[in-house]
């Protein structure tokens, strides 16, 4: 069996830190402390606004983490420059702008394949895990293909909010799908947007799904439990989804 990996986006940590204009709470700390609670992997968003994420976090964390670094970017020469120096293991091409979003909130891999290629190519030459953030969509899933991307991650914020019903039904089969598509093609297949434990469970359950990434909701339950004890929950949750597929 497979175990899955946890990766856990700490952006909002620094939205907090931000709110005030000083240092706490720290990004640095809180992703030691989902680590030692059971993540296996932290991820991070240098937007193009430094909104939340600043460079400075990105290369703490890069330095004192012994844990893998996914640093979630826009496919741009001013992120490729950042990435390529900083080396994090893992780099997620994600949307930035309206216009390389699918209607979904993907990246149009398909449609974007010329801008996406060098972005694809000088990551991996760093040696970084490079994924595309996709909607579970064939097409788009056949363009990370074309691209060489090592792995792809589904989108899973519409069937996160999609109420009780066949349209949510729908959408996890199209995640099922998309995940067997994804092995197919040699991708490695990650999900994460808008998951929570019982969201999280359902894509844990899919056999080919490699990793989950979650940040508000298990930041949002760390105001009620504590992020130690959100993520090591998140973790028993998705490792006993993951233990009964494959009983
Ligand atoms: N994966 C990707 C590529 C993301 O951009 C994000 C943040 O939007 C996430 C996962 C985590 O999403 P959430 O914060 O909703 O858990």
């Amino acid at each position: 069996m497979t175990r899955i990996r946890l990766g856990v986006n700490v952006d909002h940590v620094a939205t907090l830190r931000n709110a005030r204009g000083g240092t706490h709470p720290d990004p640095l700390e809180a992703a030691r402390a989902a680590l030692r609670a059971g993540a296996d992997s932290i991820t991070v968003h240098l937007r193009e606004d430094r909104r939340h994420i600043r460079d400075a976090d990105v290369r703490a964390m890069r330095a004192a983490l012994d844990a893998p670094l996914n640093l979630e970017m826009a496919a741009t020469a001013e992120m490729v420059a950042f990435a390529t120096a900083i080396r994090p293991q893992a780099c997620c091409l994600v949307p930035e702008r309206r216009a390389e979003l699918t209607t979904e909130g993907g990246l149009d891999a398909a449609a974007a394949e010329a801008v996406l290629a060098p972005a694809v190519r000088q990551l991996a030459a760093t040696g970084a895990r490079v994924s595309l953030f996709l909607d579970p969509d064939p097409r788009q899933l056949e363009a990370a293909a074309r691209l060489g991307a090592g792995a792809v991650e589904l989108h899973t914020g519409t069937f996160c909010e999609a109420p009780a019903g066949p349209g949510r039904a729908a959408e996890l089969a199209r995640l099922r799908q998309a995940a067997a598509q994804a092995a197919a093609l040699g991708l490695e297949c990650h999900a994460g947007h808008g998951l929570d434990y019982d969201t999280a469970a359902e894509l844990a359950a899919i056999p080919e799904v490699a990793e989950l990434n979650i940040g508000h909701f298990l930041l949002g339950q760390a105001v009620f439990e504590g992020l130690p004890a959100a993520v090591a929950r998140m973790r028993q949750v998705i490792d006993a989804a993951r233990s009964r597929t494959h009983r």
